[in-house]
């Protein structure tokens, strides 16, 4: 039978504005956790990056069951009670519905599950990113399974020379899901020109085109199209496997160490670079920079290793320093081009209302009539 991996996650409250749960929010959360999950959980883990909390569950329930999505559900109402009575910033925030009505899509917190005949030896990653939003992994993903600058997987493995499949979800397409898949390395070209719009066209799950086996998936659901209104950044969480058919580790890790800009920091609505941060990070500069985590475990019949931090190895810390100059630089320029995202992505409507408001005081300039004649 297969082995699902679920990690649903939300923002249900954080000290000191948006930087990070309390300790006793996150042991509510376990606590609940362990409790519920007696009888239906292979094992689990809780963790936190910024102010966003992640439940990673193993079972054999499959995708969307109603008890697992249900158990992560009534853990961050639990949690939400707690960060009530501490008078967290943001208590309960990313619930936006009052009832569960069977699984947490459409309701505010992030799901990503993968289903999976477990490998004698499966090693994982789990992504957590926050102040951002899904497309950030545009970027490191499409390294990843498509470039073999990035990944000499691609020419060195028979396996991965097959390529990868790609689904891709417009996310503006608020009716239904709205998908294309295209293949790597024929249509490169089209899936670079997919997802260099982040905001717009991002990368749902990766399958091998040589084993059919799913590589990757990642949380797209965008939080302001849910609630109809700005929310929060959604801070997508990824689970990637690795080795054997799908690229190595170190090959799903290094696109990171570019540092690239994505959506996110202060107010969500700011361009600014993704540091590589150790598991449990807080936020800081700028409400950011924004910052992804990542926990590598094994499992073995559904049971979990404890959490290796990918990002704490001290490679990271010269990226890291990368990061603070590469924000530094942006914010050197406020408000100005690219360091503001544009303007439908911006998760206040006060500027829009001004822009309203200034619209009716321009004029049409009349330009007298010209007298001269040319001959
Ligand atoms: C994401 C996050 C930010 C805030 C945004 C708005 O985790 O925390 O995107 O949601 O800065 O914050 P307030 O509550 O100040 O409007
Ligand atoms: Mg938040
Ligand atoms: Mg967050």
């Amino acid at each position: 039978m297969k082995l699902t991996l679920s990690v649903i996650k939300a923002d249900i409250g954080s000290i000191g504005g948006h930087i990070g749960p309390s300790q006793k929010l996150l042991t509510a959360v376990k606590t609940f956790v362990a409790e519920r999950g007696k009888d239906c959980l292979l094992d689990y883990y809780v963790g936190s990056t910024g102010d966003d909390i992640a439940i990673l569950m193993t079972h054999r329930q499959g995708s969307d069951s109603p008890v697992i999505h249900g158990l992560a559900w009534d853990a961050f109402v639990t949690g939400t009670r707690v960060a009530k009575q501490q008078g967290l910033y943001g208590a309960g925030q990313d619930l936006l519905k009052e009832a569960f009505s069977g699984n947490v899509h459409g309701m505010g917190p992030a799901a990503v599950e993968l289903e999976i005949e477990e490998r004698p030896n499966e090693p994982f990653l789990l992504f957590a990113a926050d102040k951002t939003d899904p497309g950030a992994f545009n970027f490191p993903l499409y390294l990843a399974f498509a470039d073999a600058m990035n990944t000499p997987g691609l020419i060195l493995s028979p396996k991965m020379s097959k390529g990868f499949r790609f689904v891709i979800m417009d996310v503006n397409h608020t009716a239904g899901d709205r998908v294309i898949e295209l293949v790597a390395p024929e249509q490169m070209y089209d899936i670079a020109a997919l997802l260099r719009d982040p905001e717009r066209y991002v990368i749902e799950s990766i399958w091998s085109r040589a084993t059919g086996e799913q590589a990757a998936r990642v949380a797209t659901s965008r939080l302001h199209n849910i609630a109809g209104r700005y929310t929060g950044k959604d801070d997508p969480v990824m689970l990637v496997r690795t080795q054997m058919n799908f690229p190595a580790t170190g090959e799903v890790l290094a696109p990171f160490a570019a540092a690239h800009y994505v959506a996110g920091g202060m107010r969500g609505s700011h361009n600014m670079p993704l540091m590589p941060v150790a598991l449990g990070a807080t936020t800081s500069y700028f409400d950011g920079p924004p910052l992804v985590s990542c926990a590598a475990f094994c499992v073995h019949d559904g049971r979990l290793t404890e959490p290796l931090d990918a990002f704490s190895h001290p490679f990271w810390d010269e990226v890291r320093h990368q990061v603070t100059r590469k924000a530094l630089d942006m914010r050197r320029q406020g408000f100005f081009g690219a360091a503001m995202l544009p303007m439908g992505e911006l998760e206040y409507t006060g500027i829009t209302e001004k822009l309203g408001e200034l619209d009716k005081g321009f004029k049409i300039r009349q330009v007298a009539a010209r007298t001269d004649t040319a001959a």
